[in-house]
């Protein structure tokens, strides 16, 4: 029978046999997936993992800096390295307005800061070996190196990987992947649902900010932007974003809604008035949904004095926004993020 005892011995147990006496990183997002993963990475193999958050530049507002404090507080002395690669990831963006293209671009940029993180931490192991043992040691280039993933089940599904299933999106944790990856996979949680994620996270003593946080797609709002990716796109994005996650959390409906993607319609303009003035600005779209699993979906019934804030809030307050639209399909026939 399952229970989150057993999953956490039978992860441990694998992970040990897998990693054996390599060393592994862990790709942190700030979502409850990767925290549980390294969770689980961490009590198997300890001071061999270190966790490494890349700021990819497509995290909504503060949440930098929200992760950096959660991981700290959370996981007891595990190592995490944080790579700022914003230039990157806009750069390698540039001009491109496909979705499947932004995921694989995205997924791809992903694996090569991996690698140059990598490549620095053994470099940095080889060091202090090297002062330690009179300079004569070097990195063991040797050991097998690991990454570690928060995949889900939905999420191999979804890519294609599981058997019979379609090919839907190129989530950047699994299809997205480039083919000469130079790490060998671990992925604990690749059978096992949000909801029993979280029952293991809250086992395993993670606070429940982040157990409880709403889902938030990898390759972040790299794909809430319909239309090419820029920094002022982003900008305006994050500022309506943060007033929409806001008002539902005073709302009290963080945990009736799975997740409210706010989505930026980058290319699209329409004629506004505000006091005497004609406006032509962009649209931005709320996607609240119920959901037990994200394979379907349901639109979320927000509360229309909710709804009639949040709208009020970012036309407001967000200048270039001077329309906000409900998004109100179920999945099937849409998805929950609009790329
Ligand atoms: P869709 O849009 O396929 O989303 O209905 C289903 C769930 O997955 C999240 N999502 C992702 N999560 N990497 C992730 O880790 C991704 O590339 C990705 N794409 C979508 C989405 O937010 C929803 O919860």
């Amino acid at each position: 029978t399952w229970t989150t005892g057993n999953v956490i011995e039978e992860q441990v147990e694998r992970i040990r046999e897998q990693v054996a006496e390599g060393t592994a990183i862990c790709a942190l997002s700030g979502g409850v997936d990767s925290a549980v993963a390294a969770a689980l990475v961490q009590r198997a193999i300890g001071e061999r993992l270190t966790c490494v958050y890349v700021n990819h530049g497509l995290m909504r507002q503060d949440e930098s800096a929200q992760i950096e404090k959660a991981f700290g507080e959370s996981t007891g002395g595990a190592k995490l390295v944080v790579v700022d690669a914003e230039a990157q990831f806009l750069e390698a963006l540039a001009g491109v307005t496909d979705p499947e293209q932004k995921r694989k671009i995205i997924g791809r940029e992903f694996i090569r800061t991996f690698e140059r993180a990598q490549a620095d931490i053994l470099r940095e192991q080889g060091v202090v070996e090297a002062e330690a043992d009179g300079g004569t040691h070097t990195t063991s280039a040797d050991a097998t190196a690991f990454l570690v993933q928060g995949t889900l089940y939905p999420d191999v599904v979804e890519s294609g990987g599981g058997e019979g299933a379609a090919n839907i999106k190129s989530h950047h944790n699994v299809g997205g992947l480039p083919e000469d990856l130079s790490f060998e996979l671990v992925e604990p949680l690749r059978t096992l649902f949000k909801d029993e994620v979280r029952a293991v996270g809250s086992e395993l003593g993670l606070p429940d900010e982040i157990v409880w946080r709403q889902p938030f797609p990898g390759p972040g709002l790299g794909i809430r932007i319909i239309g090419e990716v820029t920094r002022e796109r982003l900008d305006i994005l994050r500022r309506a974003d943060a007033i929409a996650r806001a008002e539902l959390t005073a709302a009290g409906l963080d945990r009736d809604i799975w997740q409210c993607p706010v989505v930026l319609l980058a290319d699209v303009r329409s004629v506004g008035v505000q006091g005497d003035g004609r406006t032509y600005g962009h649209p931005i779209v709320l996607r609240p949904v119920t959901s037990d699993d994200a394979m379907t979906a349901d639109w979320a019934k927000v509360p229309y004095d909710v709804l009639g804030r949040i709208s009020t809030r970012i036309t407001n307050e967000v200048p270039e926004i001077n329309r906000v639209v409900l998004d109100v399909t179920s999945k099937p026939p849409g998805t929950i993020e609009w790329e």
